[in-house]
């Protein structure tokens, strides 16, 4: 073709197709689990399609703002949907997310070599984090402004610093006009970061080679002509099944979107509904549902002498921790289906911590469970996780390993 030709002169537009998708030798035994990948690139799309969008219509002052939301909801063609799509797209995200992030932990896919796909990762979680934060100010609603107002507040616990810091982030000594424009400038930045993130991401990934689920280094059985043996042709084999994927997915997504937006207060929260009142706490302060492990984690901690800043060290403690996992697991083997049961047992009781947290995060500190007070069970489930984390060089080789097969199980 001509036109190609001339433009692979001048741009390896031919070698870059052939490197990371017509000749990227993928395992054959990609399963389920491998659907995350390509899903949190889709929802990334969209949540960059949809915003831009809703920027267009969107207001980012105190006194427009949440007008502005309603205009797009009730007066813009298809506003609604446009809006929908975001707000669902945003929870889409963590699930994917963390389906994403749980199939490296049971993989193996930390480990060497992928060491460095496992923290660009997390450096795309963090900042997926960080700008779902600042998309929830921008409807101006009750949950929008007290929920910053708490998360700031945070940084206020730092010593000697936290109040000069605090004030610094919001521009102002409460939640503002002020300290919206600058959520809003910075949640429009931060998606081109993570896309910018996630092709580093891919590309050391392809450096490397992808794992699977026999956590087998493919890469050391070659063919004549250099190829995996267990390798096949990313296109169009994998594809066509990320296709499937995609169309799963949309059925459960558009579900949300058309017919259930708010899923009971989880993805949309009810207070958000209400303008923001600075004058008028709502009842129960809760972040969104993907936030509520941490944040139950951080009420878990109690103050010391008045300070917050234990519980504080204690949440993003949770989060750092996962970048020393490639150095934290000692087993000879990479997958779950080859560890022993000690680390079977603690990825198990480490997952329904996590899921645990998620649900004390949401609920009043101070509600009864089972007997005992919330915030005591956040304690345990802290505890838990991460017990995970710190005895893992311990049981991690402790842990009798069955022996891994020459080739790959498809
Ligand atoms: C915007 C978010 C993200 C996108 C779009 C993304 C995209 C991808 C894609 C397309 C792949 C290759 C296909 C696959 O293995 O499923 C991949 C692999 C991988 N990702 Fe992500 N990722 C994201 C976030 C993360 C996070 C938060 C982590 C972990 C902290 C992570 C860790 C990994 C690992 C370890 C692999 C290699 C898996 C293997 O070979 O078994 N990713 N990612």
């Amino acid at each position: 073709m001509s036109v190609l030709n001339w433009i692979d002169r001048r741009f390896p537009a031919t070698k870059v197709w052939n490197e990371h998708l017509a000749e990227y030798y993928a395992p054959k035994n990609f399963n389920f689990w491998y659907f995350f990948g390509s899903l949190a690139l889709l929802v990334l799309v969209n949540q960059i399609v949809t915003g831009v969008w809703l920027a267009m219509a969107y207001k980012p002052s105190a006194a427009d703002a949440f007008a502005s939301v309603e205009y797009i909801m009730r007066d813009m063609d298809y506003g609604w949907l446009i809006r929908y799509l975001h707000s669902t797209g945003a929870s889409a995200f963590f699930i994917v997310v963390y389906l994403h992030m749980f199939r490296g932990l049971i993989y193996g896919s930390y480990r060497e070599p992928r060491e460095l796909v496992w923290i660009i990762g997390l450096v795309i979680y963090l900042i997926m984090m960080a700008t779902a934060f600042f998309g929830y100010l921008l409807p101006w609603g009750q949950m929008s402004y007290w929920g910053a107002q708490v998360i700031v507040n945070l940084f206020a616990a730092v010593p000697f610093i936290g109040e000069d810091l605090s004030i610094w982030i919001r521009g102002d000594y409460v939640i503002s006009d002020a300290t919206l424009n600058r959520f809003f400038a910075l949640h429009f930045l931060l998606p081109f970061v993570l896309a910018a993130l996630v092709f580093i991401h891919i590309v050391a990934l392809h450096k490397v080679g992808s794992n699977n689920p026999d956590g087998i280094e493919i890469k050391q059985n070659k063919d004549a002509q250099g190829i995996p043996r267990d390798g096949i042709r990313f296109h169009p084999y994998y594809t066509v099944k990320d296709t499937v994927g995609v169309g799963v997915f949309l059925i459960f997504f558009t579900a949300v979107v058309f017919f259930w937006p708010d899923v009971g207060g989880l993805f949309l929260e009810a207070p958000n509904f209400e303008p923001a009142n600075p004058l008028k706490t709502p009842e129960h302060i809760a972040p969104v549902w993907y936030f509520t492990p941490f944040y139950a984690m951080l009420r878990a901690i109690p103050p010391m002498f008045g300070s917050q800043f234990p519980g504080v060290l204690v949440m993003f403690a949770s989060i750092l921790i996962l970048f020393a996992l490639p150095w934290l697991d000692r087993s000879p083997v990479k997958s779950i289906r080859y560890k022993g049961g000690i680390f079977k047992f603690a990825i198990v009781v480490f997952a329904i911590s996590f899921v645990i947290l998620g649900y004390l995060g949401m609920i009043p500190s101070t509600r009864m469970l089972l007997g005992l007070e919330a915030s005591l069970w956040a304690q345990i489930f802290t505890g838990l996780y991460f017990l995970f984390f710190i005895l893992m060089p311990w049981y991690s080789r402790l842990s009798q390993a069955q022996p891994v097969p020459e080739r790959v199980t498809a």
